[in-house]
């Protein structure tokens, strides 16, 4: 179970050393997201020198974005909008990040574990390795459904069997949806630039959000151009709201039902970083 993260920015948190057993170099990761009952993570990494794992086979399904900087896999370099996905089970090859790269790293369905691959090993897991350089992918307008002007994509992987994707998202300056959506999966997102309004608060660079099913979201005006990575664990079809309303609360006993400072907080309230500020509730 991931908690729900609505809004962070990566600027807020603090570095650990990052969870990549059998590594070589120095590496630091940011913990945007982790599921502490199977080990899913989504992590930043920042390659404080240069690091590099040679081939082996993750627990996880696995994979890395490049932000800013190289990463080196199999011997192809992959600059920023670089990526790489690896199933579960399945060989992955040696990959090298450069010093002062920033690499967004996920783990689905499993732990960092990580065994390096010897002359004996097998593997029973089937599926392929994707690796893309998202600068070469055109960008491709997405179906919406309402009175929007359309949103861009370029699908960098999806998972035949449980719909499971990644895929770059990019708004357009002015692109708005005063609804309120929710879907059946869970959506989350890493800002690569440009900035919108939003009920959680404001997107710029960096921001993060980790969203599970059901939970509403919208009010959206984008004030640029913006790109965002999104990943969900599933097809997403968007379910909206409008005029919404909740009905929520009880007898105030012996506080001010009207004062702010004195009302209690909905059990739901999301996991938030500093600088995103407070949340009006807005959304709910
Ligand atoms: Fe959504």
């Amino acid at each position: 179970m991931r908690a729900h993260v609505e809004l962070i920015h990566e600027n807020d948190y603090i570095f650990h050393a990052g969870e990549l057993p059998f590594g070589e170099g120095r590496i630091l990761e940011r913990r945007l997201s982790t599921d502490e009952e199977d080990g899913s993570s989504s992590l930043s990494l920042h390659a404080t020198a240069d690091w590099g794992r040679s081939a082996g086979i993750a627990h996880a399904d696995t994979e890395f974005y490049v932000v800013e900087g190289s990463l080196i896999y199999g011997g192809r370099e992959l600059g920023a909008g670089g990526y790489i996905q690896v199933p579960k089970g399945v060989p992955m090859d040696w990959i090298k990040i450069r010093e002062g790269s920033r690499i967004l790293h996920w783990r689905e369905y499993g732990d960092a574990g990580f065994d390096p691959l010897t002359s004996v090993t097998e593997t029973d897991a089937t599926g392929d390795v994707t690796v893309v350089d998202a600068t070469t992918m055109e960008w491709t307008e997405a179906t919406s459904v309402g009175p929007l002007t359309p949103l861009y994509i370029k699908l960098l992987h999806r998972d035949p069997k449980t719909g499971f994707y990644t895929r770059l998202i990019r708004a357009k300056k002015g692109w708005t949806d005063h609804r309120l959506a929710h879907h059946p999966c869970y959506e989350e997102f890493y800002t690569l630039g440009g900035r919108m309004a939003y009920n959680f608060g404001d997107i710029d660079e960096g921001t993060y959000c980790f969203r599970p099913a059901g939970v509403k979201h919208g009010h959206f005006i984008a004030e640029t151009d913006i790109d965002w990575i999104i990943r969900s664990d599933g097809e997403l079809t968007n379910w909206y709201t409008t005029s919404e309303w909740v009905k929520w609360g009880g007898h105030p006993e012996n506080y001010d039902e009207h004062n702010h400072a004195h009302q209690p907080v909905i059990s739901t309230l999301p996991v938030r970083s500093r600088s995103r500020g407070e949340w009006s509730g807005d959304g709910m």
